[in-house]
């Protein structure tokens, strides 16, 4: 068998690849798409984040780049093993009979890359935009670019406000069905114009690092919290480089939702405090909020002690 020259791999440059799937319930459904994950070992699913009232997974995956001499990105595992986790889900799931108190337009919603260790921003759009062409041909999926990927820099919650993610549309709080956009209201960069009903659209894009960051408000008050969520956000006018949302979490809690764009600047803490200070003036109790995903720095370690790089292959 005729194998690739040998090419060390180099334990500096890394990318993580955030899978966010429309699907928590169903076991035989994550089972089938770890699975595909698991065919190549040199991707490594560093992190798995359930949530049964969201009906919605994330996977954490990292692997490594492999660059040309010039410092162009030429390959990375990573490519093949999320292509490999989107089929399964399209096979295992469709939007018709999933519901949940998460926003989403797609059975595989959102595909976000950043780079970890030495590796660029480029290097992530380059593997955002290749996955994307896989996912757009082979699975004909629309398929949406955004952040670094995209040729303006577009960012992921413009294109979800422009294709009515935000609003739920079964009752006042959940999301339920197919997508039924016939015409999108924006032009995929990959893959049809139509919409399969059942496997929605795809957001791909690649960003700088983003913290996700929960904080439960103990109360049934979607209205109240929505508010809340406003303005805590750099939208709304409160902290910079936070996004917020407001979603019914179970019986009775109500959570904000956040991304921290600028985690560094703008940590969870801060944010933690400010929703505290905001849901007094309405009389309400907040919980503590939690990450979702593992740091930055905690996902290296965990990539590097489950695939040791310092072989060569
Ligand atoms: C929305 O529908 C779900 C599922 O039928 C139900 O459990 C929930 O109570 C409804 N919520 C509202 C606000 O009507």
């Amino acid at each position: 068998m005729e194998k690739k020259k040998a090419a060390v791999v180099d334990q500096s440059m890394l990318l993580c690849c955030k899978v966010f799937i429309s699907e928590s319930r169903n076991r035989a459904a994550l089972d089938a798409i770890e699975r595909a994950a698991r065919r190549d070992p040199e991707s490594v699913i560093v992190n798995k984040f359930e949530d049964r009232a969201y009906n919605r997974v994330t996977y954490t995956v990292v692997s490594y780049l492999v660059l040309d001499c010039t410092g162009n990105a030429v390959c990375s595992p990573l490519q093949q093993t999320v292509v490999a986790m989107a089929e399964a889900a399209y096979n295992a799931i469709s939007l018709e009979s999933h519901s949940g108190t998460h926003p989403r337009l797609g059975v595989v919603d959102d595909i976000m890359f950043h780079p970890l260790a030495r590796a660029s921003l480029n290097h992530a759009a380059w593997l955002a935009k290749a996955v994307a062409r896989d996912i757009g041909t082979k699975f004909q999926v629309p398929s949406l670019l955004y952040g670094a990927a995209h040729e303006e820099g577009r960012m992921a919650d413009a294109i979800r406000r422009e294709l009515g993610y935000f609003k739920p549309n079964f009752n006042e709080s959940q999301w339920a069905g197919g997508l039924n956009q016939e015409s999108l209201a924006l032009k995929p960069d990959e893959g049809p114009d139509q919409v399969d009903p059942g496997k929605g659209v795809v957001v791909i894009g690649a960003t700088p690092w983003v913290d996700s960051f929960n904080i439960p408000v103990i109360t049934t008050d979607l209205v109240a919290v929505r508010g809340i969520a406003r303005r805590v956000s750099g939208r709304g006018g409160g902290l910079a480089s936070v996004q917020a949302v407001a979603l019914a979490h179970g019986e009775s809690v109500v959570e904000v939702a956040c991304y921290l764009l600028d985690p560094n600047t703008v940590g969870g803490p801060r944010v933690q405090l400010e929703v505290q200070r905001l849901a007094e003036e309405e009389g309400l109790d907040v919980s503590s909020g939690y990450y979702t995903v593992l740091s930055q720095d905690n996902i290296i370690q965990r990539y590097l002690r489950l695939f040791p790089l310092s072989a060569t292959k």
